[in-house]
Protein backbone atom coordinates (compact mmCIF):
# COMPACT_ATOMS: atom_id res chain seq x y z
CA UNK A 1 0.00 0.00 0.00
CA UNK A 2 1.11 3.47 -0.39
CA UNK A 3 1.29 5.63 2.71
CA UNK A 4 0.20 8.90 3.34
CA UNK A 5 1.68 11.28 1.11
CA UNK A 6 2.93 13.82 3.90
CA UNK A 7 4.62 10.58 5.91
CA UNK A 8 7.34 9.84 3.33
CA UNK A 9 9.26 13.38 4.39
CA UNK A 10 8.34 13.26 7.40
CA UNK A 11 9.07 9.57 8.64
CA UNK A 12 10.98 7.27 6.32
CA UNK A 13 9.82 3.87 8.07
CA UNK A 14 6.34 4.37 7.07
CA UNK A 15 7.52 3.80 3.54
CA UNK A 16 6.94 0.23 4.73
CA UNK A 17 3.72 -0.11 6.05
CA UNK A 18 1.74 -2.70 4.40
CA UNK A 19 -1.65 -1.69 6.14
CA UNK A 20 -2.89 1.73 7.57
CA UNK A 21 -0.61 2.75 10.40
CA UNK A 22 -2.81 3.02 13.59
CA UNK A 23 -1.74 6.45 14.08
CA UNK A 24 -4.91 7.24 11.32
CA UNK A 25 -7.30 4.27 13.00
CA UNK A 26 -10.41 6.68 13.66
CA UNK A 27 -12.25 6.67 16.34
CA UNK A 28 -16.26 8.71 16.40
CA UNK A 29 -16.93 10.45 18.88
CA UNK A 30 -19.54 9.39 21.26
CA UNK A 31 -21.69 12.67 20.32
CA UNK A 32 -21.89 11.54 16.21
CA UNK A 33 -23.55 8.24 14.78
CA UNK A 34 -20.85 6.29 13.36
CA UNK A 35 -20.06 6.48 9.76
CA UNK A 36 -16.91 5.86 7.62
CA UNK A 37 -18.28 4.11 4.84
CA UNK A 38 -20.96 2.52 6.47
CA UNK A 39 -24.29 1.89 4.08
CA UNK A 40 -26.46 2.75 6.37
CA UNK A 41 -25.65 6.23 5.96
CA UNK A 42 -29.58 7.93 5.06
CA UNK A 43 -30.70 7.53 1.51
CA UNK A 44 -34.18 8.86 2.14
CA UNK A 45 -32.96 11.93 2.55
CA UNK A 46 -30.80 14.20 0.70
CA UNK A 47 -29.34 17.79 0.85
CA UNK A 48 -31.66 20.77 -1.26
CA UNK A 49 -30.67 21.17 -4.45
CA UNK A 50 -31.46 24.90 -5.09
CA UNK A 51 -31.63 26.57 -8.86
CA UNK A 52 -30.88 30.14 -7.96
CA UNK A 53 -32.45 31.08 -11.93
CA UNK A 54 -35.88 29.77 -10.43
CA UNK A 55 -37.04 33.34 -9.71
CA UNK A 56 -39.18 33.87 -7.48
CA UNK A 57 -38.85 30.82 -5.42
CA UNK A 58 -35.27 30.43 -4.86
CA UNK A 59 -34.92 33.02 -1.67
CA UNK A 60 -37.82 31.23 -0.42
CA UNK A 61 -36.18 27.49 -1.14
CA UNK A 62 -32.53 28.99 0.35
CA UNK A 63 -34.21 30.52 3.85
CA UNK A 64 -35.91 26.93 4.53
CA UNK A 65 -32.83 25.16 3.61
CA UNK A 66 -30.78 26.91 6.35
CA UNK A 67 -33.29 26.62 8.87
CA UNK A 68 -33.66 23.33 8.20
CA UNK A 69 -30.16 21.86 7.26
CA UNK A 70 -27.73 24.78 7.03
CA UNK A 71 -26.34 23.48 3.66
CA UNK A 72 -27.97 23.33 0.19
CA UNK A 73 -26.37 22.73 -3.34
CA UNK A 74 -26.84 25.18 -5.81
CA UNK A 75 -26.77 24.93 -9.61
CA UNK A 76 -27.08 28.31 -12.13
CA UNK A 77 -25.16 30.29 -9.72
CA UNK A 78 -23.79 32.62 -12.19
CA UNK A 79 -19.96 30.76 -11.46
CA UNK A 80 -18.37 29.58 -14.78
CA UNK A 81 -18.26 25.79 -14.99
CA UNK A 82 -14.85 26.85 -16.92
CA UNK A 83 -13.64 28.42 -14.27
CA UNK A 84 -14.98 25.02 -11.85
CA UNK A 85 -13.46 22.84 -14.18
CA UNK A 86 -10.08 24.68 -14.71
CA UNK A 87 -9.47 24.84 -10.72
CA UNK A 88 -10.19 21.34 -10.25
CA UNK A 89 -7.23 20.66 -12.40
CA UNK A 90 -4.74 23.43 -10.66
CA UNK A 91 -6.10 21.39 -7.54
CA UNK A 92 -5.42 18.42 -9.10
CA UNK A 93 -1.97 19.28 -10.44
CA UNK A 94 -0.98 20.63 -7.12
CA UNK A 95 -1.48 17.50 -5.23
CA UNK A 96 -0.13 15.80 -7.75
CA UNK A 97 3.71 17.34 -7.46
CA UNK A 98 5.77 14.81 -5.84
CA UNK A 99 6.29 14.98 -2.32
CA UNK A 100 9.10 16.69 -1.50
CA UNK A 101 8.23 19.26 -4.39
CA UNK A 102 5.16 20.37 -2.60
CA UNK A 103 6.56 21.03 1.16
CA UNK A 104 8.82 23.71 -0.64
CA UNK A 105 5.43 25.36 -0.29
CA UNK A 106 4.80 24.13 2.92
CA UNK A 107 2.90 25.65 6.17
CA UNK A 108 5.02 26.99 8.45
CA UNK A 109 4.42 26.07 12.36
CA UNK A 110 3.14 29.34 12.79
CA UNK A 111 1.59 30.02 9.81
CA UNK A 112 -2.00 29.90 7.86
CA UNK A 113 -1.13 29.50 4.40
CA UNK A 114 0.81 26.87 2.55
CA UNK A 115 0.86 22.35 1.95
CA UNK A 116 0.30 20.66 4.92
CA UNK A 117 -2.47 18.57 6.80
CA UNK A 118 -5.47 19.77 7.04
CA UNK A 119 -6.25 23.12 8.33
CA UNK A 120 -8.03 21.80 11.71
CA UNK A 121 -6.13 18.70 12.29
CA UNK A 122 -5.11 19.93 15.68
CA UNK A 123 -8.52 20.01 16.16
CA UNK A 124 -8.51 15.82 16.09
CA UNK A 125 -6.62 13.49 18.05
CA UNK A 126 -5.54 10.80 15.26
CA UNK A 127 -4.29 11.78 11.83
CA UNK A 128 -6.91 12.57 8.85
CA UNK A 129 -6.66 10.78 5.25
CA UNK A 130 -6.04 13.84 3.56
CA UNK A 131 -3.53 16.92 2.35
CA UNK A 132 -4.47 19.86 1.73
CA UNK A 133 -3.02 23.65 0.61
CA UNK A 134 -4.11 26.59 1.72
CA UNK A 135 -4.46 30.09 0.32
CA UNK A 136 -4.74 33.54 2.29
CA UNK A 137 -4.39 37.01 0.70
CA UNK A 138 -1.36 36.44 -2.14
CA UNK A 139 -0.26 33.06 -3.06
CA UNK A 140 2.60 34.62 -5.22
CA UNK A 141 5.47 33.39 -3.38
CA UNK A 142 4.37 29.56 -2.91
CA UNK A 143 3.23 29.51 -6.25
CA UNK A 144 6.35 30.31 -7.50
CA UNK A 145 8.55 27.58 -5.38
CA UNK A 146 6.03 24.87 -6.69
CA UNK A 147 5.73 26.43 -10.31
CA UNK A 148 8.80 28.76 -10.96
CA UNK A 149 7.73 29.14 -14.79
CA UNK A 150 4.07 29.01 -14.79
CA UNK A 151 3.06 30.98 -11.37
CA UNK A 152 1.29 33.67 -13.01
CA UNK A 153 -1.46 31.69 -14.65
CA UNK A 154 -2.20 29.90 -11.27
CA UNK A 155 -2.46 33.02 -9.74
CA UNK A 156 -4.47 34.76 -12.22
CA UNK A 157 -6.42 31.64 -11.91
CA UNK A 158 -6.97 31.79 -7.94
CA UNK A 159 -7.54 35.71 -7.98
CA UNK A 160 -10.55 35.18 -10.55
CA UNK A 161 -11.99 32.13 -8.44
CA UNK A 162 -11.51 34.70 -5.30
CA UNK A 163 -13.40 37.27 -6.93
CA UNK A 164 -16.85 34.80 -8.33
CA UNK A 165 -16.89 33.17 -5.41
CA UNK A 166 -16.61 36.41 -3.07
CA UNK A 167 -19.56 38.30 -4.84
CA UNK A 168 -21.75 34.85 -5.12
CA UNK A 169 -21.18 35.16 -1.35
CA UNK A 170 -22.66 38.45 -0.71
CA UNK A 171 -25.62 37.73 -3.23
CA UNK A 172 -26.39 34.34 -1.13
CA UNK A 173 -25.83 36.18 2.11
CA UNK A 174 -28.51 39.01 1.14
CA UNK A 175 -31.02 36.74 0.06
CA UNK A 176 -30.60 34.85 2.49
CA UNK A 177 -31.11 37.52 5.23
CA UNK A 178 -33.61 38.78 3.31
CA UNK A 179 -35.97 35.89 4.46
CA UNK A 180 -35.66 37.13 7.94
CA UNK A 181 -36.82 40.73 7.06
CA UNK A 182 -33.05 41.87 7.15
CA UNK A 183 -31.78 44.84 5.69
CA UNK A 184 -28.68 46.21 4.40
CA UNK A 185 -29.41 48.82 7.26
CA UNK A 186 -29.48 46.02 10.27
CA UNK A 187 -26.14 45.23 9.45
CA UNK A 188 -23.77 48.50 10.35
CA UNK A 189 -20.72 46.83 9.07
CA UNK A 190 -21.54 45.21 5.59
CA UNK A 191 -20.36 48.81 4.23
CA UNK A 192 -22.23 51.13 1.82
CA UNK A 193 -24.63 49.41 -0.62
CA UNK A 194 -24.73 46.26 1.47
CA UNK A 195 -21.04 45.86 -0.37
CA UNK A 196 -19.16 43.48 1.86
CA UNK A 197 -15.45 44.21 0.14
CA UNK A 198 -13.81 45.85 2.41
CA UNK A 199 -15.50 44.34 5.40
CA UNK A 200 -14.89 40.78 4.74
CA UNK A 201 -11.77 38.66 3.65
CA UNK A 202 -11.60 34.67 2.10
CA UNK A 203 -9.53 31.96 2.53
CA UNK A 204 -9.55 28.76 0.23
CA UNK A 205 -8.38 25.93 1.01
CA UNK A 206 -7.86 23.35 -1.23
CA UNK A 207 -7.48 19.42 0.20
CA UNK A 208 -6.76 16.29 -1.51
CA UNK A 209 -8.16 12.97 -0.05
CA UNK A 210 -5.90 9.75 -2.11
CA UNK A 211 -7.48 6.42 -2.57
CA UNK A 212 -7.30 4.98 1.09
CA UNK A 213 -6.13 1.41 1.31
CA UNK A 214 -8.75 0.51 4.39
CA UNK A 215 -11.31 2.96 4.40
CA UNK A 216 -13.34 1.93 6.83
CA UNK A 217 -10.39 2.98 9.45
CA UNK A 218 -9.72 6.16 8.23
CA UNK A 219 -11.68 9.39 8.08
CA UNK A 220 -10.73 12.09 5.50
CA UNK A 221 -11.98 15.10 8.02
CA UNK A 222 -13.43 14.79 11.21
CA UNK A 223 -16.84 16.25 12.09
CA UNK A 224 -16.81 19.95 12.29
CA UNK A 225 -18.60 23.44 11.37
CA UNK A 226 -17.01 26.21 9.77
CA UNK A 227 -15.94 29.00 11.32
CA UNK A 228 -16.69 31.44 8.59
CA UNK A 229 -19.91 33.10 7.79
CA UNK A 230 -20.32 31.25 4.70
CA UNK A 231 -18.53 28.41 3.01
CA UNK A 232 -18.64 27.60 -0.73
CA UNK A 233 -17.19 24.25 -1.50
CA UNK A 234 -16.67 22.48 -4.93
CA UNK A 235 -16.35 18.74 -4.79
CA UNK A 236 -15.24 16.73 -7.98
CA UNK A 237 -17.28 13.63 -8.80
CA UNK A 238 -16.43 11.78 -6.16
CA UNK A 239 -18.25 11.13 -2.69
CA UNK A 240 -17.14 11.87 0.37
CA UNK A 241 -18.97 14.72 2.35
CA UNK A 242 -21.31 13.65 4.80
CA UNK A 243 -23.53 16.48 6.86
CA UNK A 244 -25.07 15.26 9.67
CA UNK A 245 -28.82 15.51 9.63
CA UNK A 246 -30.59 16.25 12.79
CA UNK A 247 -28.31 15.09 15.39
CA UNK A 248 -28.73 11.23 14.55
CA UNK A 249 -28.16 10.51 10.97
CA UNK A 250 -25.56 11.24 8.53
CA UNK A 251 -26.50 12.21 4.68
CA UNK A 252 -24.34 11.81 1.90
CA UNK A 253 -23.74 14.88 -0.11
CA UNK A 254 -23.70 13.58 -3.55
CA UNK A 255 -21.84 15.37 -6.16
CA UNK A 256 -23.64 16.95 -8.97
CA UNK A 257 -22.40 18.12 -12.13
CA UNK A 258 -21.65 21.86 -12.08
CA UNK A 259 -23.21 22.58 -8.32
CA UNK A 260 -21.90 24.13 -5.52
CA UNK A 261 -22.44 23.40 -2.00
CA UNK A 262 -23.33 26.16 0.24
CA UNK A 263 -22.60 25.52 4.46
CA UNK A 264 -23.15 28.45 6.64
CA UNK A 265 -20.58 28.91 9.15
CA UNK A 266 -20.74 29.39 12.58
CA UNK A 267 -21.04 33.28 12.48
CA UNK A 268 -23.88 33.35 9.99
CA UNK A 269 -25.17 31.37 12.96
CA UNK A 270 -24.00 33.82 15.17
CA UNK A 271 -24.97 36.74 13.16
CA UNK A 272 -28.71 35.14 12.93
CA UNK A 273 -28.99 34.44 16.72
CA UNK A 274 -29.02 30.68 16.06
CA UNK A 275 -32.35 30.79 13.08
CA UNK A 276 -29.82 29.64 9.99
CA UNK A 277 -27.90 26.55 11.41
CA UNK A 278 -24.29 25.80 10.99
CA UNK A 279 -24.26 22.49 9.60
CA UNK A 280 -21.63 19.64 11.38
CA UNK A 281 -20.00 17.93 7.89
CA UNK A 282 -17.44 15.19 7.96
CA UNK A 283 -15.49 13.84 4.35
CA UNK A 284 -15.08 10.12 4.50
CA UNK A 285 -12.52 8.45 2.11
CA UNK A 286 -12.79 5.53 -0.19
CA UNK A 287 -10.88 3.08 -2.14
CA UNK A 288 -11.19 3.63 -5.34
CA UNK A 289 -11.30 7.42 -6.47
CA UNK A 290 -9.43 10.29 -5.22
CA UNK A 291 -11.00 13.06 -4.26
CA UNK A 292 -10.64 16.84 -4.14
CA UNK A 293 -12.69 19.59 -2.75
CA UNK A 294 -12.11 23.34 -2.82
CA UNK A 295 -13.35 25.41 0.01
CA UNK A 296 -14.08 29.40 0.05
CA UNK A 297 -14.70 30.15 3.04
CA UNK A 298 -15.74 33.90 3.78
CA UNK A 299 -15.78 35.81 7.07
CA UNK A 300 -15.52 39.00 8.27
CA UNK A 301 -11.86 41.41 8.01
CA UNK A 302 -10.07 41.67 10.88
CA UNK A 303 -11.21 43.81 13.90
CA UNK A 304 -15.21 43.39 12.54
CA UNK A 305 -17.32 42.65 15.00
CA UNK A 306 -20.21 39.95 14.65
CA UNK A 307 -23.04 39.98 16.70
CA UNK A 308 -26.83 38.60 17.18
CA UNK A 309 -28.66 41.24 14.74
CA UNK A 310 -30.87 43.24 16.89
CA UNK A 311 -34.58 42.31 14.70
CA UNK A 312 -33.92 38.60 15.75
CA UNK A 313 -33.31 38.97 19.25
CA UNK A 314 -37.20 38.86 20.98
CA UNK A 315 -38.89 38.08 24.31
CA UNK A 316 -39.35 34.51 22.37
CA UNK A 317 -36.33 34.56 21.08
CA UNK A 318 -33.37 35.76 23.50
CA UNK A 319 -29.75 36.62 22.75
CA UNK A 320 -27.98 33.00 22.54
CA UNK A 321 -24.29 34.59 21.53
CA UNK A 322 -21.70 37.29 22.28
CA UNK A 323 -20.21 39.78 20.41
CA UNK A 324 -16.80 38.08 18.82
CA UNK A 325 -14.56 38.86 15.77
CA UNK A 326 -13.67 36.13 13.71
CA UNK A 327 -9.89 35.74 15.02
CA UNK A 328 -11.45 36.02 18.56
CA UNK A 329 -13.90 33.16 17.25
CA UNK A 330 -11.18 31.01 16.01
CA UNK A 331 -8.90 31.31 19.10
CA UNK A 332 -11.88 30.50 21.37
CA UNK A 333 -13.00 27.19 19.20
CA UNK A 334 -9.09 26.06 19.06
CA UNK A 335 -9.03 26.02 22.90
CA UNK A 336 -12.03 24.62 22.94
CA UNK A 337 -11.55 21.69 21.17
CA UNK A 338 -8.20 20.72 22.73
CA UNK A 339 -8.16 17.51 21.29
CA UNK A 340 -10.88 16.59 23.41
CA UNK A 341 -13.94 16.74 20.45
CA UNK A 342 -16.17 18.62 23.76
CA UNK A 343 -17.69 20.55 21.58
CA UNK A 344 -18.67 21.23 17.80
CA UNK A 345 -19.78 25.05 17.93
CA UNK A 346 -19.20 27.39 20.26
CA UNK A 347 -21.92 28.97 22.63
CA UNK A 348 -22.85 31.75 24.58
C1 LIG B 1 -14.29 20.88 4.69
O1 LIG B 1 -15.18 20.63 5.48
O2 LIG B 1 -13.57 21.88 4.86
C2 LIG B 1 -14.01 20.02 3.50
C3 LIG B 1 -15.03 18.97 3.31
C4 LIG B 1 -14.86 18.24 2.01
O3 LIG B 1 -13.75 17.97 1.57
O4 LIG B 1 -15.87 17.92 1.40
FE1 LIG C 1 -15.75 22.28 6.73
Amino acid sequence: YKTHPLDIPTNKNLDSFEQLPDTYDWIQPDSFPSSLTDPNVSLSDSVPLIDLSDLPNAPHLIGNALKTWGVFQVINHGVPISLLNSMESFTNALFDLPSPHKLKAARTPDGVAGYGLPRISTFFPKRMWSEGFTIVGSPLEHFQKLWPDEYSKYCDLTEEYSREMGSLCGRLIWLALGELGITQEDVNWAGSNGDFKTSTNAVIQLNSYPICPDPDRAMGLGAHTDSSLLTILYQNNSRGLQVLREGNRWVMVEPVNGALVVQVGDLLHILTNGLYLSSVHQAVVNQTQKRISIAYFFGPSEGVEISPINKLVTPTRPLLYPTITWTEYLRKKAKLFNNTLSSIRLCA
